[in-house]
């Protein structure tokens, strides 16, 4: 069984009689880079800031590493590096003494800042004073104050806000890396599916403070099917004999569209038009966008 590194249960977050976070069930397995999905106010912060212990959930249990947050809360922290919104630093100080200052707190060796400098790209940038930095070396140098502890589980929040497209790009390569060479589970959150899609393995979208799809990226790009559109000799023909094989579907000019198949019922109508001597010139599927499937789940968002 794959062993899930953060997992919680019946989560609950409520605010006066504002339900932030309403009956979360997530799943992150070890070695996973999961993107936490959703627009702004589904409650991504609040989840995350109940994840960290920095806040109660009203119900529900948390276990990081298969340990409960409540009962072994200082050990959990100390295996787990954050960026929550905005990094803290010193803009009068480098981001090496930026960095010392930090390891005085949590210890381990001194060596470890000039590592964690390298993976975050920083180490022509250490000895600047750290308020001359743009904003995505600034997030860069909050991304390498979360990995100095040595962290194995990584819980990002929004990392990108507010960066230009070549910022994020730096961000993802960052974190892309993470739990092949060093090892991290990473848990980053976005409220835009395309800024996670080419690194997360799984992604949990979350809607008015609900879960509404946890699964593989794979899993939600085979749901971007929106049809079949097949072009044969015989369009009235062949439609009858989609309909007679169980295939929804019309006749659009000379296209039959199809509703969405799957493969062995494709692989079917085409061999019975083949057997009744249709030509068939083209076989298509119609795919939505990935980011459109994600606009239908969130459906408009639920900004205040
Ligand atoms: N301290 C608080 N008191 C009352 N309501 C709060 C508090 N913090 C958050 N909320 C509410 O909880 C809901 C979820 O907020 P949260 O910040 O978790 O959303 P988010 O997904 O992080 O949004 P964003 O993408 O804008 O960062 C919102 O409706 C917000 O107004
Ligand atoms: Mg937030």
């Amino acid at each position: 069984m794959t062993e899930l590194v953060i997992q919680t249960k019946g989560l609950y977050k409520i605010y006066r009689n504002r339900t932030a976070v309403n009956n979360l069930d997530l799943k992150i397995a070890r070695g996973d880079i999961y993107g936490f999905l959703g627009p702004n106010g589904a409650g991504k912060t609040t989840t995350i800031r109940m994840l960290l212990g920095l806040i109660k959930p009203t119900r529900g249990s948390i276990q990081l590493f298969g340990k409960d947050l409540t009962k072994d809360k200082m050990n959990i922290l100390r295996r787990t590096g954050s960026l929550v919104e905005y990094p803290s630093y010193y803009g009068h100080l480098s981001a090496v003494d930026n960095l010392e200052a930090l390891r005085r707190i949590i210890g381990g060796p001194k060596s470890r800042i000039s590592e964690v400098l390298s993976i975050v790209g920083l180490t022509n940038d250490a000895k600047r004073l750290v308020k001359g930095y743009s904003l995505g070396m600034k997030q860069r140098l909050g991304i390498a104050a979360a990995l100095l502890g040595n962290p194995e589980l990584l819980i990002l929040d929004e990392p990108t806000n507010g960066l230009d497209p070549s910022g994020i790009q730096e961000i993802r390569e960052l974190i892309k890396d993470m739990p092949k060479q060093h090892g991290i589970t990473v848990l980053i959150s976005s409220h835009l599916l395309s800024e996670v899609e080419q690194m997360a393995g799984r992604v949990g979208i979350i809607r008015e403070g609900q879960l509404v799809f946890q699964d593989t990226i794979q899993s939600l790009i085979s749901q971007s099917s929106s049809g079949m559109r097949l072009s044969v000799s015989e369009p009235e023909l062949a439609m009858g004999l989609a309909l007679d094989l169980g295939c929804e579907g019309k006749l659009c000019g000379s296209i039959l569209e199809m509703e969405p198949m799957q493969d062995a019922q494709v692989s079917q109508l085409v061999k019975r038009l083949v057997e009744n001597d249709h030509a068939v010139y083209r076989v298509e599927e119609k795919r939505r966008s990935l980011e459109d499937i994600f606009m239908e789940i969130v459906g408009g968002g639920s900004e205040q």
